[in-house]
């Protein structure tokens, strides 16, 4: 059945029933205010941090199956007494009428029950904590209506773990208070959960709702509003058309506010909901005011819009697939807005406990890099501030407090080391290496020291035979018992060190300090070869040791990621980079994608951990684990193999999976973490949705590798990787402060090769565009074609060598 379909111009999905088979989201956000809003409304608010500065509250237990309760506009018909919502939910009154569109910063929910036409628009402006709801109603009938209106929410207020975890408790410290059409809710005891400083935190926040209606009746009483043993469905305080004035202190909050409108034939109405957070009371009336100026909430809007015209406009894709374009140029891009933001903090599927994940929003930020370079500086400088002096950092932490565990985890300290190479790459900004962070531990080090002391680190951390240990885990959190000894290896992580010293290596060779290029390469060398010589299974490469010494990924299992890596990292060449891939292609590939690894464990087993514990086909258990997926992308295009590559992120992509969305469930329009493998019993069903390193990678695998326009210190390389059958494509992107409007043209149907780039009309010596940083636009016209064997590039060419 069809759920929904994109707009025109690709920019809103558009739901046509409010009955999608799971909860469809929208994050609503300026980066500190944040709104996770589904089709219906439901979902939550939260102010930086969804663990300690939550809003509004929505029930984990029954988020994806009943989703409430949400930021409602309830109705009810003074004359027959019956009651509606707006939102459809949570009422679920039948409707004749009903459409959500999710836009970019914005959701509408649009409605027509019992003869009356609703609209809300939700959005959250770029530069207050709050978010707005436009309302309007419309009488399109013969005869007059009246109505009553309510507005509603439900606060969680400041710890969220606590108000879940110790509802009744944590009600005794709530305050809340009414005022000429406004209710402030706060909070006196704010349990952080992790040793405050003084043992006795007021939460210093209030959430407030202010209504844009002459307000008749309010009621904070959530049992109340209710009524005992009633529900959001029907409660009491709507049924009787009236509310009861009820101030909750010490008690379960809601706000909900309500007014009482005559609609004429014809008629409409229209009024704003405000709910937001604020420091101080004093600061609420200057926002009424604000926004209920004619015209202020609509402007407020424009700009949001405009914010988004501008996000979009750093790069353009025009290809002979449509989905390909409507995924780079709008949702891949808007989904890594959210990732870059948000990290792995609150999603439907993600408790909301409020984490920054130090490897999670190291990858992230590539997602924004070509868009706004200054963001993924200061988050690239973010992250190195949570490295500790001797090299080590933190796993993750919750934003507000800055604390969070420090891990073992061998994978954490080289990805802010890839960030920074990958900043680099896009501004050219070598002065950056420079900059002075502080370490999380005190002192402080240039960005560059901040590097070295993590391929130290790093290095330090190996096992007898010189490969990286596993310590506590490595990319794939769920093998946390491998190496939890201290022997166990990872050959993930040893290819990724490996990568990190072959670009460290060059980078130091730009800087002119040779010595330390020349012990980087060979410290890369060394470990290429001990890779080799210890984990080249014949076919493909192991996983990893145990603890006790025990092979993963021999013969009873594939993994995907020591393949993939080996390509990235140069550890394969030639036929055996070859072998990597088409052992994935054999033994891993799915109807949906490669799997993370099959076939999935089915017993416990201790020496290697929680991934074991996973239901079969399940979260890192031999799932489509989509972030892996973006890296056999780009594996596949380092090894020119454009035709795979594209296969690969079509069949991976939500454009494909949501066209079955019975199966799929999961939005349509933005990636799940993964899909069910064929080991369980929902194979292809997808979960986890928006909270995924795929939105960054797969961004730049799509725009990097495929389409092959990428960063380098040098200059715009361009190295198009595409399906053979493509005549062509065409790129606009921003680059070091000029604009390049690239096309590409193929004419003889290679997967690659570039014979020929012309800039302004002039052919230029191979395929690096020097920037031009004269804020002019430059046209660059790319011929495709076979090349000879002297002419390919470096992955090929060393590829050859080796054999
Ligand atoms: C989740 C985590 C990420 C981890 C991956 C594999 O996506 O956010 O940090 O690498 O799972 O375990």
């Amino acid at each position: 059945m069809s759920y929904g379909r994109f707009s025109e111009d690709g920019r809103e999905f558009i739901i046509t029933t409010p009955l999608t088979p799971r909860p469809w989201a929208n994050y609503l956000t300026n980066g500190r205010y944040c709104c996770l809003i589904s089709q219906t409304g439901g979902g939550y608010s939260f102010f930086q941090s969804s663990g300690y500065h939550r809003l509004t509250r929505a029930h984990p237990s029954l988020a994806l199956i009943e989703d409430r309760p949400g930021r409602y506009i309830y109705v009810r018909d003074e004359e027959t007494g019956k009651i509606w919502s707006l939102n459809w939910q949570p009422v679920q009154a039948p409707y004749e009428w009903w459409e959500c569109r999710h836009g970019l910063g914005y959701t509408v929910i649009r409605s027509r029950t019992e003869g009356i036409e609703g609209e809300i628009v939700y959005f959250v402006p770029l530069h207050d904590h709050l978010e707005v709801w436009k309302v309007t109603l419309r009488n399109p009938g013969e005869a007059p209506r009246h109505l009553s209106l309510f507005a509603f929410v439900e606060w969680a207020l400041g710890s969220y773990g606590f108000d879940l975890l110790e509802t009744a408790f944590a009600n005794l410290f709530k305050r809340v208070e009414y005022h000429d059409g406004v209710i402030s809710a706060g909070m006196k005891y704010w349990n952080l959960g992790h040793g405050p400083a003084k043992p006795h935190l007021e939460w210093d926040r209030l959430a407030f709702m202010a209504a844009g209606f002459p307000v008749v009746s309010f009621d904070t009483l959530k049992e109340s509003f209710l009524g005992r043993y009633g529900y959001y469905a029907a409660p009491a305080g709507v049924k009787a058309g009236h509310l009861s004035n009820s101030l909750a202190d010490g008690q379960d909050v809601v706000g909900a506010m309500h007014t009482r409108v005559r609609l004429d034939p014809g008629q409409s109405y229209s009024f704003t909901v405000l709910v937001g957070t604020v420091g101080s009371r004093e600061e609420i009336p200057s926002l009424r005011e604000k926004y209920g100026e004619a015209g202020f909430a609509d402007r407020a809007l424009e700009e949001v819009k405009r914010f988004w015209d501008d996000y979009l406009d750093k790069f353009w894709v025009d290809t002979p697939d449509k989905e390909f374009d409507l995924s780079v140029n709008i949702w891949n891009r808007y989904q890594c807005w959210v990732t870059f933001n948000w990290s792995r903090m609150a999603s439907y599927y993600i408790g909301g406990g409020s984490i920054v994940g130090f490897r999670d929003s190291s990858q992230d930020l590539l997602g924004v890099l070509p868009i706004n370079p200054y963001w993924a500086k200061r988050k690239v400088l973010y992250m190195w501030r949570h490295q500790f002096r001797d090299g080590g950092t933190l796993h993750n932490w919750d934003p507000i407090s800055d604390i969070g565990p420090r891990t073992g985890h061998s994978d954490d300290a080289l990805w802010p080391v890839l960030a920074t190479f990958w900043y680099l790459r896009e501004t050219g900004d070598l002065d950056f290496l420079k900059e002075k962070v502080p370490f999380y531990d005190g002192g402080e080090g240039t960005v560059l020291d901040h590097m070295r002391l993590s391929l130290s680190y790093t290095l330090s951390r190996r096992s007898e035979r010189g490969l990286a240990l596993m310590g506590e885990a490595d990319w794939n959190d769920a093998l946390d018992q491998v190496g939890i000894e201290g022997r166990g290896e990872s050959v993930m992580t040893s290819e990724f060190l490996a990568w990190m010293l072959k670009d460290m290596a060059s980078l130091m060779r730009t800087l002119g300090e040779e010595e330390a290029a020349d012990r980087y390469r060979r410290e890369y060398e060394e470990l290429v070869e001990k890779i080799n010589r210890y984990c080249w299974q014949g076919n493909w490469y192991i996983r990893a040791t145990t603890d006790g010494g025990r092979i993963l990924g021999g013969e009873e299992r594939i993994y995907i990621n020591s393949q993939t890596w080996a390509v990235l990292s140069e550890t394969a060449r030639g036929e055996r980079a070859l072998a990597c891939l088409e052992a994935v292609r054999k033994y891993l590939d799915t109807p949906y994608g490669p799997c993370l690894f099959l076939p999935s464990f089915r017993e416990v087993e201790d020496d290697v951990g929680i991934i074991t514990m996973f239901a079969p086909g399940v979260k890192e258990n031999g799932t489509i684990f989509n972030h892996t997926v973006t890296w056999c992308v780009i594996a596949e295009c380092l090894l020119g193999r454009g035709t795979r590559a594209y296969e690969l992120w079509k069949k991976t992509s939500f454009l494909t999976r949501g066209k079955n969305p019975d199966l799929y469930k999961a939005e349509p329009y933005v990636y799940a973490e993964y899909v069910h493998g064929a080991d369980s019993p929902f194979f292809g069903q997808g979960e986890f949705t928006w909270m995924t390193g795929t939105a960054a990678w797969m961004l730049r695998a799509c725009l990097d590798y495929i389409l092959g326009v990428r960063p380098e210190l040098e200059g715009l390389r361009i190295d198009p990787v595409i399906p053979a059958a493509w005549s062509g494509f065409r790129v606009k992107r921003h680059f070091r402060g000029a604009v390049y409007e690239i096309e590409v043209k193929n004419p003889a149907g290679v997967e690659r090769g570039v014979k020929e780039i012309r800039v302004d009309g002039q052919p230029i010596e191979g395929q690096v565009i020097a920037p031009h940083g004269d804020g002019r636009v430059h046209h660059v016209e790319v011929i495709m074609g076979r090349v000879s064997a002297s002419e390919v590039p470096a992955e090929v060419s060393s590829s050859r060598a080796a054999r």
